[in-house]
């Protein structure tokens, strides 16, 4: 039987146990993982105790109080502190999520943190996103028009503007992506759900005229069709989005504009194109 192992360098070993806090009246263990690119050492676990009644509830709290008062080392992102920015996000208890949102408190026994999965790190919890955001940039994330620029504003009625409740709450935390299998297998060539949910945000927004261009550029074997519905991506998410949602609407889109023209020329197509999509879809690979 064919056995694989993981390469030396990435098993990881049995970290530093700090010491405990002096009178605290609460502690909550936590085991972080540790590594540096700087000292050519295996990734570690290291073992902290965090005093529970001089910091706020949330994990992202306790990083910081270990960072300002046990381990000046340990490397996190961080910015808004409010489930904003994305730049947090990280593997807590098993789970992709923000620690700025994740309560200490939803967590029993000890909180163990890696950096977000199938990521290259750059230091400790700080995974690096070059492919991710380069993969965010080839969706093209901004509006594209044709027609002449209004005098003030590109306007959009109410219900235009609803069609983008949830697509544009995105905060590109890689959460659902880096939960992804395809993903995972597949990173240089599939988009990740991240990247096709914000290529649907552009497709669905009224006031951007390259819908045509912003599917010609995902119909493709990998970029698209990789993903599976797995809905791991759902799952993850910590807005509570559904990207395999979106990615199942652009993948119906793609069999509309195939189809819908032929129905049209034989002159059998009924009033409401979408009605055909789930028997024709049957033939595609959706
Ligand atoms: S639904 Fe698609 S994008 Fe989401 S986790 Fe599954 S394979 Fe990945
Ligand atoms: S869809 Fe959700 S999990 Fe994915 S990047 Fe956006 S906010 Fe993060
Ligand atoms: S610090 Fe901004 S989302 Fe957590």
């Amino acid at each position: 039987m064919v056995q694989f192992t993981l390469p030396k360098n990435s098993k990881i070993t049995q970290g530093k146990t700090w010491p405990r806090p002096v009178n605290a009246k609460s502690q909550r263990e936590y085991r972080i993982y540790r590594w540096s690119p700087d000292d050519g050492r295996n990734p570690r676990v290291d073992t902290y105790y965090v005093d529970t009644g001089d910091c706020g509830p949330m994990v992202l709290d306790a990083l910081i109080w270990i960072k300002n008062n046990v381990d000046q080392t340990l490397t996190f992102r961080r910015s808004c502190r409010e489930g904003i920015c994305g730049s947090c996000s990280m593997n807590i208890d098993g789970t992709n999520t923000l620690a700025c949102t994740k309560a200490m408190s939803d967590i029993s026994g000890a909180i163990r943190i890696y950096p977000l999965p199938h990521m290259p790190v750059v230091k400790d919890l700080v995974p690096d996103l070059t492919n991710f955001y380069a993969q965010h940039a080839s969706i093209q994330p901004w509006l594209q028009t044709v027609s002449p620029t209004p005098q003030k504003e590109w306007k959009q009625s109410h219900d235009d503007r609803q069609k983008l409740d949830g697509l544009y709450e995105c905060i590109l935390c890689a959460c659902c992506s880096t939960a992804c299998p395809s993903y995972w297998w597949n990173s240089e060539r599939f988009l990740g759900p991240a990247a096709l949910l914000q290529a649907q945000r552009f497709i669905m927004d009224s006031r951007d005229e390259a819908t045509g261009h912003r599917l010609d550029n995902l119909e493709d074997p990998f970029r698209l069709y990789r993903c599976h519905t797995i809905m791991n991506c759902a799952k993850a998410c910590p807005k509570h989005l559904n990207p395999a949602k979106a990615i199942a609407d652009i993948k119906r889109m793609l069999v509309e504009r195939q189809v819908y023209p032929s129905f049209r020329c034989a002159g059998i197509l009924p009033a409401n194109p979408e009605s055909i999509v789930p028997v024709v879809a049957s033939n595609f690979r959706l």
